[in-house]
């Protein structure tokens, strides 16, 4: 099969399947409403469907699934979903990003369904902040999931904090030192004026440059790690001794360029970039009987003429302010980074 490539040369790799829009946290970056507009309950989509579609989009290219949220622990029975893809052969790498909340109790279960990989946000280790920003009283549940994660034996445990100036940004070092204790991999993220970000400010993002700087301040030479052919969001470092950590700077530096990745809304609406305008209703086509064939040809005609740069986009306007006022969000809740699973 001849590989399916969009306008700009960029193969389709990745989907993200977000599983519910629905959280148990409420993050300053992402959630900082008040009241919320959900999706119909009707509108969502079964595990049948969701698999399903993940099958197609594997179908085409798209091996590597992660599901999302909200928060993907509140989706009743996850494990059920898990073993549906983890049976899917095309599928080739099955994660879940999750705020860790529900994960000690899930996270054996999990694994057991076929689950490889897990990334927890962790933006604090101070519990009085995670109320605070988060309004997470649960933050001792968090660092028991992260433990029970790391137990039950999954690989490539990955920590991912958004760092925001005046909140947590002299958390750097002690995240990074938390993450290596235990084995796992510390991710930093730029603050993004993504939707759902009504508070977002430039002044709050703390670039890349800084967090290189503080933590070669503290720990000494970093190396940034030649990866050829990677996609992933995060550039590697290394430290010294060895250990590793990553950087997502979608806003100082985006990456655009290699993008591969397809996001699924809970209700079965494809976005093709986190800034996207319009999605494409696949749960219409799916129920009203339509073949895997077609929801192919569907997808790969979308694909094809797909030349989204978002992040890219945003970073050539001059004044920046935040992407969506919270009225546009109201009226249309696929536009907030909950809903399309971050
Ligand atoms: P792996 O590379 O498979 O480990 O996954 P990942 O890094 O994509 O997973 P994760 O869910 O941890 O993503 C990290 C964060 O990167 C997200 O929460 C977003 O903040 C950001 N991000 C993810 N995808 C995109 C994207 O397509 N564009 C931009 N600009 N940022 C993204
Ligand atoms: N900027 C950067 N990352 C964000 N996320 C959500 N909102 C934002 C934002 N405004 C990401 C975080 C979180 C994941 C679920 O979504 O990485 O860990
Ligand atoms: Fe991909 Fe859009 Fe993110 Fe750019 S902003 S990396 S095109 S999802």
């Amino acid at each position: 099969m001849t590989p399916l490539l969009d306008a700009l040369g960029r193969p389709l790799g990745s989907l993200r399947l977000s599983v519910t829009d629905r959280c148990n946290m409420r993050c300053g970056y992402c959630m900082p409403e008040a009241e919320y507009t959900w999706l119909p309950r009707a509108s969502l989509l079964t595990f049948e469907e969701l698999a399903r579609l993940a099958g197609v989009f594997a179908g085409l290219g798209a091996a590597r699934v992660r599901l999302t949220g909200g928060e993907p622990l509140l989706r009743h029975d996850l494990p059920t979903l898990v073993s549906l893809l983890a049976g899917d052969a095309r599928i080739r790498d099955l994660a879940l990003t999750t705020n860790g909340v529900l994960l000690a109790r899930h996270a054996r279960a999990l694994r057991d369904a076929g689950l490889r990989r897990v990334t927890v946000s962790l933006d604090t280790l101070r519990p009085e902040r995670s109320l605070a920003f988060a309004r997470n009283p649960r933050h001792a549940e968090v660092l028991r999931g992260i433990d029970e994660a790391a137990a039950a034996g999954f690989t490539g445990l990955k920590l991912n904090a958004v760092v925001i100036r005046g909140f947590n940004d002299d958390e750097i070092v002690p995240l990074l030192d938390y993450a290596r204790a235990l084995g796992a991999e510390m991710r930093y993220i730029e603050y993004m004026d993504v939707g759902g970000a009504t508070q977002w400010s430039a002044g709050a993002v703390v670039p890349r440059r800084e967090i290189l700087e503080v933590i070669a301040r503290r720990h000494g030479a970093v190396t940034p790690l030649a990866e050829p052919g990677s996609r992933a969001p995060a550039e590697r470092f290394q430290l010294a001794d060895g250990s590793c950590f990553g950087i997502i700077a979608s806003v100082t530096a985006p990456f655009c360029r290699t993008c591969d990745r397809s996001r699924v809304t809970a209700d079965g609406t494809w976005f093709r970039c986190l800034y996207g305008e319009d999605g494409i209703d696949l749960r219409e086509p799916l129920r009203q009987g339509a073949s895997d064939e077609e929801l192919s040809a569907r997808i790969r005609s979308v694909w094809s003429g797909r030349d989204d740069r978002g992040a890219e986009v945003r970073a050539t306007l001059g004044a920046r302010a935040v992407l969506y006022p919270v009225e546009g969000l109201r009226a249309d809740p696929r536009r907030e980074m909950h809903t399309r699973g971050g």
